[in-house]
Order: structure tokens, then sequence, then C-alpha cells
């Protein structure tokens, strides 16, 4: 007899480690699988990086550290929001976390109530909605197409403001579509705001230094947003540290005494040694991690011109991140192979049985007319998986 709870029994499974799964199924029965469906950059982390993590065991760094994080490194954290973001965060506004993943779900568990209400521009990064579900809160969805490079607009953010909405969260770089919000796109979602003075907004920028075009911005340095803003960062993507599990918010310091809270009873705080690399990650320069964006640039432009050749595939051109967010809804209702296919979960899983290439259904995102397809992979097997996936469908 099902003994969970509800809620375990209503949260989804992740869609992206689901796929991942599958793949290592196929992989174990002998098949040559190519994963483009997993989203953590393919590099090492620097050296530098993992000679502060070696010296930090050598010095006997193993004891509890404060709950939100060393001051070291939340002096670190502070000046890269300074140095980056234009953003002056004090120390009682930094909470270090266990990956951007926890301190999102910190954010939730300490701002929602039930039934308030989330918007969420679509598409959103897999695990927003069910972090939010997790906690009570209710997702709106806010869906944008290839037409306007997958961005909410402010006509839309304004339909989707209700009595109920209590936040707004996205990522820019977005994950998976790869969208970046100009400060003028900003400005008028904040416009709106100004006539919402309680609403808060959650800005992913994790995927910051991921950006061919420039030009970052945040939120939270408009003065009239920055009391509303949390800022959420994170070493796993710019600097390849995915596993070492550290993320950082600059917030409001109510809101970031109350991660520290909630933190405070889950895990006691994030990994000793991960922490004190970090420090030597976030006072490098940028153009220490450059070669990795240069070299993710010429694979977004090697997957785009691959994908422009296949009939079906319609794609914006992402400005960071690395994925690529093609609309596919061309391919519904074909039988290819003695497959029929419907949706997009239909079409990932083709593709996976019949190119053995592995992508992620759109749907997981909140667009069941699209898949993501990562190219944090070598160009070799970029070239290799697009040809394959050609060749499944013609
Ligand atoms: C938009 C976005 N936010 C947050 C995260 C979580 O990052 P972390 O590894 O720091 O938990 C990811 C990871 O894929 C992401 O894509």
């Amino acid at each position: 007899m099902n003994q969970l709870s509800d809620r375990i029994n209503n949260l989804a499974t992740s869609a992206t480690l689901a796929m991942a799964a599958k793949a290592r199924e196929l992989r174990a029965e002998g098949k040559d699988i190519i994963g483009l469906s997993l989203g953590e950059p393919d590099f090492d982390t620097p050296d530098f990086i993992k000679d502060a993590a070696i010296e930090a065991v050598n010095q006997n760094y193993n004891s509890y550290t404060p709950v939100d994080g060393y001051v070291e490194l939340k002096e670190a954290i502070i000046t890269k929001f300074k140095r980056d973001n234009n953003l002056s965060y004090t120390l009682p506004q930094i909470v270090v976390s266990t990956g951007a993943k926890q301190a999102l779900y910190n954010i939730a568990s300490v701002m929602l109530n039930e039934g308030d209400e989330v918007i969420l521009p679509c598409p959103y990064w897999v695990s927003y909605s069910d972090i939010i579900k997790l906690n009570d809160g209710v997702p709106v969805e806010v869906k944008t197409s290839i037409e306007n490079d997958f961005k909410m607009t402010a006509a839309q953010l304004e339909a989707a403001i209700t009595p109920k909405t209590k936040m707004i969260w996205y990522s820019s770089p977005c994950n998976p579509s790869g969208s970046v919000y100009s400060k003028e796109e900003l400005r008028a979602l904040a416009d709106v705001l100004q006539k919402h003075p309680n609403i808060y907004v959650v800005s992913d920028e994790i995927y910051e230094h991921i950006n061919f075009k420039g030009g970052h911005f945040s939120m939270a340095e408009f003065e009239d947003m920055y009391d509303r803003t949390v800022t959420i960062n994170g070493v796993s993507k710019a600097f390849a540290m995915t596993g070492w599990r550290i993320g950082y918010i600059g917030a409001p310091d109510w809101i970031a005494r109350a991660c520290n809270k909630i933190q405070g009873q889950v895990t006691s705080g994030a990994n000793c040694i991960a922490q004190r690399a970090v420090i030597t990650a976030l006072e490098a320069p940028a153009s220490c991690v450059k070669y990795m964006v240069d070299e993710f640039k010429v694979r977004r432009k090697l997957i785009l011109d691959l994908l422009s050749e296949i009939e079906g595939f319609k794609s914006n051109e992402p400005e960071g991140a690395f994925y690529v967010f093609p609309n596919i809804s061309a391919y519904f209702g074909k039988t290819i192979k003695g497959k029929t296919i419907n949706n997009a979960s239909d079409f990932s899983l083709f593709l996976l049985e019949e190119a053995l290439v592995a992508t992620v259904t759109g749907e997981a995102f909140g667009n069941p007319d699209c898949i993501r397809i990562s190219y944090a992979a070598s160009q070799e097997q970029i070239t290799e998986a697009i040809k394959r996936i050609k060749a499944a469908l013609s």
C-alpha cells in the first residue's frame, strides 16, 4: 500500500533526470547514445579552483560552517555583485546554499502561503513549478513563443496578475530558451510591478556569464525594484562546478534572514570545502572562464546551422546558456518508422530510440511544442547527433 504523503505522490519526477536515466538504461544495453539532455558544462572545473579545495582540505576545514556561509565567501559574493552587476549588498543580505536549486527552494518556502500564485514566463526551468507546488504555491504559466524570442511582455505580465499573485520567477539567460532580457524589457516589466507593490521577483542569473551578446542586466539594479527582488546566482554553470553544489542569493535582509532560518533546520549550511573553493572562483575575473563561453558560442553556431538543414525545426537564436529550444510541432500527427508522434514527449522519445540521441521534451518546461537540446557536448558529438536526427526523420 502506498503510505507516502500526497506531497510526494503529486510530485513530478524531474524530466531531465528521467531522460538521463532512460539514456543510461539504453547505454547499459550496449546502445551508443549521445546525451544532449543534461544541463551541465562538459568542461573540467578549472585547476585554480581545484587547488583551492585541496588546500582547504589540507588546512583542516572540516567543521560546520555558519548556516548562511563563511563570512569570507559572503564578502567575495558582495564584491562579485558589485563588480559584475552594480548591486550593493551587505553581509546579512547574502545566503549561501547547496546549489541555486536549494536557494530557490528556500525562497519558495519562506515566501509562499497556500494558494499564492507565482507567475512563470514559459518556457521556464523545469524545477520552478514543482518547487512552487511543493510549497503550496500555484504556478501561473504565461505562454511566450519564438516570435517574441520566448520573452514575457509587459502586457502579458499585467494580464496574468491577480489579487493572489505573490511572485514572478524567471531566468535570464533563460534555461531552456537561451533568451536574455534587455534592460529595456526588464524596465517594462518593472513598470507594471510599480502598480503592484506586493509582488516580489526572483531573478535567476545562474547563466549570467554564458552570454554571447554581452550586456547582462539584473532586475535589482533598478532602484525601485531592489527592495523586492531576490537575485539568485551560483557557480555550477560559469565555473563547471555542478557537483560542488554552491549557489547563493542577494536579497532584502528580511528574506535572507528567513532563508537562513529554514536552512538552519534543513542542511545546517553548504559544504565547507566547496565554499572555500568558491571564494577563489568568485575572486577570479570572468576572463578566467571565457574559454568555455567562446567554445559554447562556436557550438551554438554549429548546432543552429545543422538544425536549419532539417525540415520542421524552427529555432530562435539563443543569446545565452547552452541550449536550443526548437519548435518541432510540424511533426505532430505524423507516423515515422511505425511510431506516431503526437507531442513533444513522443518526439523526444522517438529521437532517443531511433536516432540514439537524448533530448528533453518541452512539456517539462511548460512548452509542449518544443524540445530542449543541450550543446554542452563536443563539436564531434553535436555533429554526429544532428546527422543521426536528420537520418531518423527522413
Ligand atoms: C535556470 C536554473 N536555475 C538554477 C539551476 C540550479 O543550479 P544549481 O546547480 O546551482 O543548483 C539550474 C540548473 O540547471 C538552472 O538551469
